[in-house]
């Protein structure tokens, strides 16, 4: 993309889980790496970090200056969209060639607040002029480990019947959006899932059984038209995905903060 030179990569969200995962890829490609933060600082790291809020939109034009792809991994449980339309926003007429945005897969179909904003976000990176990139990626890990921590904080399990996920590791989806961040724009590409489905209730136990804690279950119904989503496993996909290598029991297996009881 760079036609040689050195060139500038901007990541949003170069802080977070996956950002983490995606900024050494990219250095070790040979760019310039420079992260979009709510609290820029040097971790020496030979990373340029910028301050920005991606909710307030200032301090953009700064952001983005010279870079000629940007990877779009900034997020939060609301406000996705009008994050991401204010990045949009300022990207247009830029000499940016790539803007690689992470969704999330069954964005179309959940109606959660959550779903709906990455869904808008979505939506305004393919209605963009700025050439566009987006990839779909699972649940990661660490989402389904926090969820189970969650659940395993009750004295009781709460399992919601027929509710199944397959969960990615953050480290496939970040050599994924690598790839495609160093490559032409693509679209939508095809989704990238885990190597397995587990029912929520086989997460939790795994993890348990990694904790060594013991918990009685307790069969739980999700309501409505989002248990009706996850009841016909119309959150996964089945067919036509990209799928990772890593599995739940590897990460589960690597997780130091996985402790037996008595932690
Ligand atoms: N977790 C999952 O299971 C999953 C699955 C599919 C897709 N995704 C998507 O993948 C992306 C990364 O997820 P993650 O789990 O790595 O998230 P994360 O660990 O929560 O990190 C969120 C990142 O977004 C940045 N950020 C949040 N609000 C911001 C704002 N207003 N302005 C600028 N930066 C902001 C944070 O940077 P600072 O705090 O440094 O400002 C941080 O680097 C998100 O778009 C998420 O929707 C996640």
């Amino acid at each position: 993309m760079s036609g040689g030179n050195v060139g500038t990569m901007l990541v949003t969200g170069g802080t977070g889980t996956l950002g983490r995962q995606v900024v050494p890829l990219v250095q070790d490609a040979g760019w310039k790496v420079r992260v979009l933060s709510r609290h820029a600082q040097d971790r020496g790291d030979d990373v340029e970090y910028v301050a920005a809020d991606l909710m307030q939109g200032d301090g953009l034009d700064t952001a983005l200056e010279g870079a000629e792809v940007v990877v779009h991994l900034a997020g939060g449980p609301k406000g996705d969209d009008v994050a991401t339309r204010n990045l949009v926003q300022a990207a247009e007429g830029t000499g940016v060639k790539n803007l690689v945005h992470v969704s999330v897969t069954a964005v179309d179909q959940l109606p959660l607040t959550y779903f709906k904003s990455k869904l808008g976000a979505e939506q305004a990176v393919r209605r963009s002029s700025v050439p566009w990139t987006v990839l779909r990626p699972a649940q990661f890990h660490d989402f389904a480990l926090k969820t189970v921590q969650a659940m395993a904080k009750l004295p009781v399990l709460p399992v919601p019947g027929g509710v199944r996920f397959q969960p990615v590791d953050a480290r496939d989806v970040a050599e994924r959006l690598v790839e495609l961040a160093l490559g032409e724009p693509a679209g939508l590409v095809p989704d990238l899932v885990g190597p397995k489905v587990y029912t929520l209730g086989e997460l939790a136990r795994d993890y348990l059984k990694a904790t060594g804690k013991r918990r009685l279950s307790l069969p739980v119904r999700v309501p409505g038209k989002i248990g009706k989503v996850y009841r016909s496993g119309g959150n996964l996909t089945l067919s036509g995905a990209d799928v990772g290598t890593r599995t739940w029991e590897d990460f589960l297996a690597a997780q130091t903060s996985v402790k037996p009881i008595g932690e």
